[in-house]
């Protein structure tokens, strides 16, 4: 089970391969087509800051969470030297429900479902769910590889969609078409909306 010290470690020794140094093409594209309505948004795990960064950018009101100490100081640097509003906390999204029950119109994620055990998976559900507004949607850049093991764990998009449809409207879950060229071929973008 990657704990808070996997990550920690990864982000202090640099060994941070899933990071793609800046925010995730399919986003760029998804927010320059109409745009969805600005509001608040959470992302989660949202290691070095990009994409949290870009929404903000994009008019959003953004707070991204991230468990691993190194991380967060470095994606407050980073909206710091753009001047960004966005702000970013250190805690485990899985306390996220007892502290912004039903207080965001968006969640993004971002290799974040494929960062946790799949045990966990059903509570990450549950924990999108609890924290959106009714009718928030979380909008995912997911990881569909197939290779065993992890992180990243892989999933298929049928599986995704059988974790979420329960208690969200599945909008899209298509294959992403301007991933970075490591990523080609193996990622979806998705909307939800919650059903509450
Ligand atoms: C694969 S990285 C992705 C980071 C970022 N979204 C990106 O694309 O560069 C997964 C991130 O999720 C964070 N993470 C994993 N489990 C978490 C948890 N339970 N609570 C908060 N953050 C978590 C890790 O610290 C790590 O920064």
């Amino acid at each position: 089970m990657p704990n808070q010290e996997y990550w920690e470690q990864h982000y202090q020794e640099g060994t941070t391969r899933w990071d793609i140094g800046k925010a995730a093409p399919p986003f760029v594209s998804l927010l320059q087509s109409p745009a969805p309505s600005p509001g608040l948004v959470a992302v989660l795990g949202c290691g070095r800051g990009y994409d949290a960064v870009l929404f903000a950018q994009f008019g959003f009101e953004v707070i991204g969470f991230d468990f691993a100490d190194s991380a967060i100081t470095e994606a407050t640097a980073l909206a710091k030297s753009v001047d960004s509003s966005v702000k970013f906390l250190q805690r485990d999204i899985f306390d996220l429900p007892a502290e912004f029950v039903s207080y965001f119109d968006y969640v993004v994620e971002h290799t974040c479902f494929c960062a946790i055990d799949p045990g966990m998976r059903e509570r990450y559900v549950q924990v999108v769910k609890s924290i959106l507004k009714p009718q928030g949607e979380l909008i995912g850049l997911f990881f569909t590889h197939n290779r065993p093991g992890g992180p990243p764990f892989g999933a298929t998009p049928q599986e995704i969609k059988e974790y979420f449809q329960q208690d969200f409207e599945i909008r899209s879950l298509e294959p992403a078409t301007n991933s970075v060229s490591e990523r080609q071929g193996e990622e979806h973008l998705g909307q939800f909306r919650v059903m509450k």
